[in-house]
Formats: structure tokens, C-alpha cells, sequence
């Protein structure tokens, strides 16, 4: 049985989080060239749901319109489609970079199939992805605007669509490939000789949540603490399901885990 992997490229490392709509274009070749190399070395022994964020594209105008918090003025339709036209040209981006390299690559956009209540995802229309993927294609999701029951609309994040996919799906790993190196015991931008913490588990659970913050910069969709705590939960749920929140700044990283090596980078949870 070939092994099911849920990637996500964060906004952070894809985009220049402090410049507006400004794609990391060879950051985003390299990924997509390792994304190939490693189905060039497990063939049919790899299946693959990338997911990405939406940093500079999605999240500046998302916080313009405060499409998080609903329809709460009298842009906030027009904000909806702002934001979805912002989050689906990093798609584009994504989607083009990964098909030149021959990754068989298939969007699927989430706001045309979502709905939230109070920003909880209520349902995600799986089927055609999973067609995809039965055969042998690469969908790719990213972080959108979604119509809400209760609030006319909200944003979804790549984790909430994850944490959706892995109940149907059992993926044995979903990887958070960011700008950072894992997981710290505080804010690495403010403290420099923050540690790494290399594995999060029922042992420390209670330690790493009391010592988390949140991401800097614009963050429509809670940052750090909520990504770890709903990626904890999610492993708590679906043993022996791992989650991994890595950096993808590090050339070769992303390739070293999709191809199953052993490495000495990231926080894992389980
Ligand atoms: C955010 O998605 C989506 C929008 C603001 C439209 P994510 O939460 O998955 O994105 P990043 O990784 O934080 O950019």
C-alpha cells in the first residue's frame, strides 16, 4: 500500500510576507523540483495532497475586508472575491510551477466547495479530489474564503481543510513546511536563543501550550499556536498519524521527508 502524505508550503516561506502579492518564485521552483524528485524515487509508492497558504496574496486583503470576522460592512462581498482572487493567483503560481516540472498537478478550489458555521469548516465536497488522487493525479488545495451559515462568510485555512482530509483519508504523515524550523519554546523573532522543540507528544502537551504565542505579521487564520494545537489534537485522534512542522527555507528538506528519510529537522507530534 503506497503511503498518503498531506504537504503544506505555509504562505510564509511561498510569499514575501512583508511585501504585497510577491510570490518567492525560486523558492517555489526548488519546491516543486523536490516535490518531483521524490516520486522520481518512490514512483507509485508515493501519494501526495499539497496544500498552501496564502501569506502576502490572501492575507493582506483578508484583513483589509476582516473576511474573517464575516459579512461585517458593506464591502464584505466584495472583499469575499477579493481575497479569492488573491489566494487563487498564488495558485496559480503554484499549480504552473509544480506541472513544469511534471508533477501531475490538479487544483481544487476550496471556496467552491466549502461551508463554515462561526468559521467551524462544516463541509468540504472531497469526492472529485479523491477521484484525482485514486488516479495517480496531484490535487492541490490552498487556504480560501468560504460562505458561512452564520456569518456570511469566513476564511479556511490549509490546516482545516488537512485536519478534514485526514479523517477521510488516514494520510500516515501531514507536513507543515514553513519559513521556520519547527517548533520553538518561545518567539524565535524576539528571542534568537529560543529552543527548537523536537517532539510533541502527551508527555509535554501541557508544557508546549502554555509556552506558545502567536506568528508575526498579518494572520487571518490564529498562526503558530492554533497550526500546533489542532495538529496535536488531529494525532490524537488518528494514531499513528504524524504531523511534522519543518522549515522548507532549507534546500533538500521537503524532498528528504517526502522520500521517508530519516532526519534531524522539524518538531514532530504524535
Ligand atoms: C489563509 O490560508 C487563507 C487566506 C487568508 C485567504 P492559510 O492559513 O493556509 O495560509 P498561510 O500559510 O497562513 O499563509
Amino acid at each position: 500500500m503506497s503511503e498518503l502524505i498531506l504537504l503544506k508550503l505555509g504562505g510564509s516561506v511561498i510569499t514575501d510576507k512583508t511585501q504585497p502579492f510577491t510570490a518567492r518564485l525560486d523558492v517555489i521552483e526548488r519546491l516543486a523540483q523536490e516535490i518531483k524528485n521524490a516520486f522520481t524515487e518512490r514512483g507509485d509508492d508515493l501519494r501526495l495532497i499539497i496544500g498552501h497558504g496564502s501569506g502576502s496574496f490572501g492575507h493582506e486583503v483578508a484583513a483589509r475586508y476582516q473576511t474573517h470576522k464575516g459579512a461585517v460592512g458593506p464591502d464584505s462581498w466584495l472583499g469575499f472575491a477579493e481575497v479569492a482572487h488573491a489566494a487563487a493567483e498564488l495558485n496559480h503560481i503554484v499549480v504552473n510551477a509544480l506541472r513544469r516540472v511534471g508533477v501531475p498537478a490538479i487544483r481544487f478550489q476550496p471556496s467552491a466547495s466549502t461551508r463554515t458555521r462561526g468559521e467551524q469548516l462544516m463541509y468540504f465536497e472531497t469526492f472529485p479530489l479523491k477521484e484525482a488522487l485514486k488516479h495517480d493525479l496531484v490535487p492541490v488545495i490552498y487556504g480560501d474564503v468560504s460562505v458561512d451559515a452564520a456569518q456570511g462568510m469566513s476564511i479556511v485555512s490549509t490546516e482545516v481543510l488537512f485536519d478534514n482530509l485526514a479523517r477521510e483519508l488516514t494520510p500516515s504523515r501531514i507536513i507543515l513546511a514553513g519559513q521556520v524550523d519547527g517548533v520553538y519554546k518561545a518567539d524565535p523573532n524576539i528571542n534568537p536563543d529560543a529552543e527548537l522543540i523536537e517532539d510533541i507528544d502527551r508527555t509535554n502537551w501541557e508544557e508546549v501550550e502554555t509556552m506558545l504565542g502567536g506568528s508575526h505579521g498579518t494572520d487571518v487564520t490564529g498562526g503558530m499556536f492554533t497550526k500546533v494545537r489542532d495538529m496535536y489534537r488531529l494525532t490524537l485522534a488518528m494514531p499513528p498519524m504524524q504531523a511534522m512542522i519543518m522549515s522548507a527555507e532549507e534546500a533538500g528538506n521537503v524532498e528528504a521527508v517526502l522520500k521517508g528519510q530519516m532526519v534531524s529537522f522539524g518538531t514532530l507530534i504524535n
